[in-house]
C-alpha cells in the first residue's frame, strides 16, 4: 500500500500515540483488502456508541484515546434518549456507563449527535468518500445518495474520523458498484401491505446476501430507500443496490441489469410476512423517523389514545426541529425518544413481543432484545396500539 509522506509521519509516531494506532489499524485493514492507498473523506460515523453493545472493555478501550476527530463525525444512536432517560425506564448504573462513554467521544471531537440517519445531519454529496459504520446508513449514503462508503466498522470509523482518510477498497472503487443480480418485484405498484418496502428489503436481502442487486418494477421514494435499504443490509449484508430509474448511478448500469442472473419477489410473498400476532408494544422509526415519517404518524395517531407502549424513534436534531409533530404524537400516549433505537436500547427488553413497521428491526428484534417480532405497515402498527376507533 502507497502511503504519502505525512502518513508515513502518523505511522512512525510522529504525532503521537493514538494518532500512530490509528494508522496502524487504517493500514492494516488496507493490507487485508488489497487497497492501494488511503483515500481522504467528506466525513464519519462511528459505531459502537451504546454501552449495551460496547460494555465495559468497548469503554475502556476508547477511554485510552487520546486523539481529535479530524472530520465531521457523529455516532450510531446509543443506549438511552439521553434527556429522557429515566421516564424510559433506564437503570441509572447504565445511564452513568452510557454517560462516560458519550464523554470520551466528545473528548476525541465527535459531535453527540447520535442518529442511524446521519444524512439528515452531514451533507453528503454524489462521488464523495466516507467512513460510516451504521449499515442502513452505509445502504442509503452508497444506494440514495452515490456517496462511497464500505461498512465500517466501529473501531476503523473512528481511526478514518482522526486520521481524516479511509483504505481506498471496496465500494470506494468503480469496479465493484455494479450489480451482480437482478430483483423483479412484481405487484408493487399498488401500495396496501404488499406494497411495505421494509419486507421487500427483508425477502430481498435474503436473496442477495452480500452482492448488489439492481430492482426493477418499483417506485421508492427517499424514505423507502432507505427502509429497504436498512432491511436488506440486516437479513443480508448489502451494502449498496440500485433501482431502475430511481437510484443516481442505476442508469449507468441498466445495459448490464437485463443479463444479470435474476430473482422475483411478488407482493403476495411480501403480504404473507405481515401476519397478525398479539404483541405487548409497538416500535417505529428504524432507521431514525424522518419529518415525513413522523408526520404521518402524526396524522395515523389523531384522536386516538394507546392502550399499549407505542415508542417512535428519531434524531435529536429531527425531534427538536417539528416539535409541533412530536406533541401532536405524544398527545396520544406514544413517546418520541431521540439518540437511541428499539435495537441498542435495554428499554425494549422488558417486552416479551413487539410489533415493528421495519424490515431490519423485524430481523433485529429477536435476537438484540429477545422478544417476538411481528412486522406491519405504519397503519397496521398504530392500529395495534391503539386499537379500533379512537380512544
Ligand atoms: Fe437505526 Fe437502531 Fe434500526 S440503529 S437502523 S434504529 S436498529
Amino acid at each position: 500500500m502507497e502511503l504519502t509522506r505525512e502518513e508515513e509521519r502518523i505511522l512512525q509516531g510522529e504525532e503521537g500515540g493514538t494518532r500512530q494506532r490509528m494508522m496502524e489499524l487504517l493500514v492494516g485493514l488496507g493490507r487485508v483488502f488489497s487497497a492501494s492507498r488511503l483515500v481522504p473523506v467528506a466525513s464519519a460515523q462511528v459505531s459502537g456508541a451504546s454501552y449495551k453493545t460496547i460494555g465495559r472493555w468497548g469503554l475502556e478501550w476508547l477511554a485510552s484515546l487520546d486523539a481529535k476527530v479530524s472530520v465531521p463525525t457523529i455516532l450510531n444512536p446509543v443506549g438511552m434518549d439521553r434527556e429522557r432517560w429515566r421516564e424510559a425506564g433506564i437503570p441509572p448504573d447504565f445511564a452513568g456507563n452510557q454517560e462516560k462513554v458519550l464523554a470520551v467521544y466528545q473528548r476525541l471531537g465527535v459531535r453527540l449527535e447520535c442518529t442511524c440517519t446521519p444524512y439528515e445531519i452531514l451533507p453528503v454529496r454524489f462521488g464523495e468518500h466516507l467512513a460510516w459504520a451504521e449499515s442502513s446508513a452505509v445502504a442509503y449514503a452508497n444506494s440514495a445518495i452515490g456517496a462511497r462508503t464500505n461498512r465500517e466498522g466501529g473501531p476503523g470509523a473512528l481511526a478514518a474520523a482522526i486520521i481524516g482518510k479511509t483504505p481506498c477498497y471496496g465500494l470506494h472503487l468503480d469496479e465493484h458498484r455494479a450489480p451482480q443480480l437482478a430483483i423483479r418485484a412484481e405487484g408493487f405498484g399498488g401500495g396496501g401491505p404488499g406494497g411495505h418496502y421494509g419486507a421487500l428489503g427483508f425477502l430481498a436481502g435474503k436473496i442477495a446476501g452480500n452482492r448488489v442487486p439492481f430492482f426493477h418494477g418499483i417506485r421508492p421514494g427517499p424514505d423507502d430507500l432507505k427502509a429497504m435499504g436498512a432491511a436488506m443490509a440486516a437479513s443480508g449484508a448489502v451494502a449498496l443496490f440500485h433501482v431502475g430509474g430511481i437510484t443516481p448511478e442505476a442508469g449507468r448500469y441498466l445495459p448490464l441489469a437485463g443479463t444479470l442472473e435474476e430473482h422475483t419477489i411478488t407482493a403476495g410473498e411480501v403480504a404473507g410476512l405481515l401476519e397478525e400476532m398479539p404483541v405487548e408494544a409497538v416500535a417505529m422509526g428504524c432507521p431514525h423517523c424522518s419529518a415525513g415519517e413522523l408526520g404521518e404518524i402524526a396524522r395515523l395517531l389523531r384522536g386516538k389514545r394507546v392502550r399499549k407502549p407505542l415508542f417512535i424513534f428519531t434524531s435529536r436534531h429531527l425531534r427538536e426541529a417539528n416539535q409541533s409533530l412530536v406533541e401532536a404524537i405524544e398527545a396520544s400516549g406514544a413517546r418520541v425518544y431521540a439518540d437511541t433505537c428499539m435495537v441498542v436500547s435495554p428499554m425494549m427488553d422488558r417486552f416479551s413481543s413487539v410489533m415493528v413497521d421495519s424490515g431490519k428491526a423485524f430481523a433485529y428484534v429477536p435476537s438484540m432484545c429477545g422478544a417476538l417480532a411481528r412486522i406491519g405497515t405504519r397503519a397496521e402498527c398504530v392500529e395495534e396500539a391503539t386499537g379500533r376507533g379512537p380512544g
